[in-house]
């Protein structure tokens, strides 16, 4: 398990976060990230979480995505997102991993995720475990 995680981070009140994170798409930048993945030759299979920022990946994604080389391997996508699934995230990742197989994605709704709320929070649970049952990676 590695987190993706920017060096700079964030403001912490929403609009200015928001505001920020649109000017980072519209410099098409590339944050640095803290830490690296020491062996990423060894997984063959890559699940990559991330919430819709701006209708795709955060840039730190984007950084990541560029940083190794995912050839051969097979991704599946994870988004959070506040209504628009996973936007243009998808194409974006095929962009970035050309020759990287993308398998079925899930999303899930950040609404569907109130931690103050037990009853919604199972939703994404149970949806988490039917996907990765239907990919073949929980039984
Ligand atoms: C900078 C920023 C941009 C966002 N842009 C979108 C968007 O374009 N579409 C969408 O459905 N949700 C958008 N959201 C909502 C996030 O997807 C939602 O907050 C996230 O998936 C929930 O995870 P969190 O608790 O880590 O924020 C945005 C949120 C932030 C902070």
């Amino acid at each position: 398990m590695f987190e993706i995680k920017t060096v700079r981070t964030y403001p912490d009140i929403y609009n200015e976060c928001i505001e920020e994170a649109k000017q980072e798409q519209n410099n098409n930048a590339r944050p640095s990230l803290s830490g690296t993945v020491a062996d990423m030759g060894q997984y063959g299979k890559v699940f990559l979480c991330y919430p819709n920022w701006w209708g795709t990946l955060p840039m730190g994604v984007f950084t990541f995505l560029e940083a190794y080389d995912f050839s051969g391997k097979t991704m599946y996508p994870l988004v959070t997102h506040g209504g628009s699934r996973f936007g243009r995230s998808l194409e974006h990742i095929k962009k970035l991993c050309p020759r990287t197989a993308l398998g079925e994605g899930l999303s899930v709704s950040a609404f569907d995720s109130n931690p103050n709320d037990s009853i919604r929070v199972s939703a994404p649970n149970r949806d988490v475990t039917a996907w990765l049952r239907k990919i073949g990676i929980a039984r």
